[in-house]
C-alpha cells in the first residue's frame, strides 16, 4: 500500500466496530508514521475495550477524547488542539432496527454530527488543499435492487429506512463542503461488514452467539433478502486506499462481491459453527428437554423489518482500476475468523451486553415466530 500522506488523522467513531479495526489497522501499517486522534461518545455502540490493544502497543502515537458530535463546541475544540490534517467519519447510528424504532438519534449524530465535523474542519483548514475529509457511508443510501444490477458510484440515491435516509443527508452535506467551500472530501459508500468486534446486534455475531448459546435464530420475513458481505479489514484497507491515493471529490463504492440471501448466509454459520463446536456436544443444545442435531434447527422465520429492502449488490470495478484495491477475505475464510473471535473472547460479548443493549432488547423486540 502507498503511504498516507497525513500526520494527525482525526477518526471518529473510531471505539465501534469498523473504526476500532481502522486505527489498529492504520497505526500498525508502516505506510502511516503518524498519530490518531480518536473522538467517540462512546454510546451502546462504543466501546473502549475495543481499542485496549491500540493503547497498549500504540501509547504515544493515540489519543482518545470522549466527546459527542452533537457538541459543536468540543467537536471545534479538537481542531485547536491538535494539528489535524485528515479526518477519517465513521461516527454514526449503525442500526436500521434502531432506526425504525426510534429516529431521533440518527438525524442528530448522522445529519447534525457531520455538519458540525464538516464545519469545524472547513474552519480550521480555512482553504488548505494539503488536508482530506473522508467519510464513511453506506450502499443503503441506493435503496434496494430488483433480481439484476449492481450498485455503482452514478447510481441515483432512494434511501427507504430513517438510517440510510441520515447518511444520505450527511453523503450529500459533504458533497456540497466540496462543491461550495472546495474543502478536499472523498465518500466510500460500502456493503455489509462482519467481522471482530461488532456489536452482537447485527445479523452475523447476533446468529453465532444466538446458536452457540442454543436461541432462535430469528430470520425476517422469507429470507430471501440478499446482502453482499465483505469481511471488516478488507473495508478497512479500502479507505487506506482512499486516503492515500482516492482522487479529491470523488465517491468509492466498495463490496465484497458476495451476494448471499440471509437463510442462506444462516446456514452458512451453522455449518462452520459446526466444524468448529458441534451442536452434540454443546451442553446448551444437547442438555434441552428436546436435544436439537443441528443448529439450523434453531432458526426460526419472524415478521419482516418494515421497508426491508430486497437486494444489494456492488460494483467495485472503479476503486479497483484505479487504487488497485480488491476483497482478499472470502465469506467462508472470514465467518470462520469471526467464529473463532467470538468463541475466543466471551468476557467482551458479556461485557457490551451487560448494559444499554440488553435493556433495549428487553423493551423492543419481539421475535415471534410468524
Ligand atoms: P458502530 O455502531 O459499531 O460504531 C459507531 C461508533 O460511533 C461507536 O463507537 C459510537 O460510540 C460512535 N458514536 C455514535 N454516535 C456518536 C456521536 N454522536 N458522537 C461521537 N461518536 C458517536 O458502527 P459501525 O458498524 O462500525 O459503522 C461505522 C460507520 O460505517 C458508520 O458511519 C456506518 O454508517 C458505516 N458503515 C457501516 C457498515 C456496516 O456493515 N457496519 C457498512 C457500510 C458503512
Ligand atoms: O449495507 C450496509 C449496512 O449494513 C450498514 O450501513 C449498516 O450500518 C449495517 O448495520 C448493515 O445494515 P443491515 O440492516 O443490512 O444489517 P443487519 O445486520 O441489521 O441485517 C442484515 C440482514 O439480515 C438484513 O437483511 C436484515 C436481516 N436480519 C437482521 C437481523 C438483526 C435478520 O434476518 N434477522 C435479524 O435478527
Amino acid at each position: 500500500m502507498n503511504p498516507i500522506p497525513y500526520q494527525t488523522v482525526l477518526v471518529t467513531g473510531g471505539a465501534g466496530f469498523i473504526g476500532a479495526n481502522f486505527v489498529r489497522l492504520l497505526l500498525d501499517c508502516p505506510g502511516f508514521s503518524g498519530r490518531v486522534v480518536d473522538l467517540d461518545a462512546l454510546t451502546y455502540a462504543g466501546n473502549r475495550d475495543n481499542l485496549a490493544e491500540v493503547e497498549r502497543r500504540f501509547p504515544g502515537r493515540h489519543r482518545f477524547v470522549h466527546a459527542d458530535l452533537a457538541d459543536f463546541a468540543a467537536v471545534r475544540r479538537v481542531f485547536s488542539e491538535e494539528p489535524i490534517d485528515a479526518v477519517v467519519h465513521f461516527a454514526a447510528e449503525s442500526h436500521v432496527d434502531r432506526s425504525i424504532l426510534g429516529p431521533q438519534p440518527f438525524i442528530s449524530t448522522n445529519i447534525v454530527g457531520t455538519f458540525h465535523l464538516l464545519e469545524a474542519a472547513r474552519t480550521a483548514w480555512a482553504g488548505r488543499c494539503d488536508v482530506r475529509f473522508h467519510h464513511v457511508s453506506t450502499d443503503e443510501v441506493f435503496g434496494s435492487l430488483g433480481e439484476d444490477g449492481k450498485f455503482c458510484e452514478t447510481t441515483r440515491y432512494d434511501p427507504r429506512s430513517p438510517y440510510s435516509a441520515s447518511k444520505a443527508a450527511a453523503d450529500h452535506l459533504v458533497r456540497a463542503y466540496h462543491s461550495t467551500y472546495r474543502l478536499p472530501v472523498t465518500v466510500s459508500n460500502c456493503s455489509n461488514n462482519y467481522g471482530p468486534f461488532q456489536f452482537p446486534e447485527k445479523v452475523v455475531p447476533l446468529m453465532i452467539l444466538n446458536a452457540v448459546e442454543g436461541q432462535p435464530l430469528p430470520v425476517y420475513g422469507d429470507g430471501g433478502h440478499v446482502r453482499d458481505w465483505l469481511f471488516v479489514d478488507d473495508h478497512c484497507r479500502a479507505i487506506f486506499a482512499i486516503l492515500a491515493e482516492g482522487r479529491d471529490g470523488e465517491t468509492y463504492t466498495v463490496g465484497g462481491g458476495c451476494e448471499k440471501t440471509n437463510l442462506a448466509l444462516v446456514q452458512e454459520i451453522c455449518r462452520l459453527l459446526e466444524e468448529r463446536l458441534p451442536a452434540a456436544g454443546n451442553p446448551n443444545l444437547s442438555k434441552r428437554d428436546s436435544p436439537l442435531a443441528n443448529y439450523t434447527d434453531l432458526i426460526r422465520f419472524v415478521p419482516d423489518r418494515p421497508g426491508h429492502d430486497r437486494r444489494y449488490a456492488i460494483d467495485f470495478a472503479k476503486i479497483q482500476r484505479e487504487l488497485g484495491w480488491s476483497p482478499r477475505v472470502d465469506l467462508t475464510e472470514g465467518l470462520r475468523r469471526t467464529i473463532a473471535w467470538l468463541l475466543d473472547h466471551p468476557e467482551w460479548t458479556r461485557r457490551v451486553r451487560s448494559g444499554e443493549y440488553r435493556q433495549w432488547l428487553e423493551r423492543n423486540y419481539d421475535h415471534r415466530p410468524e
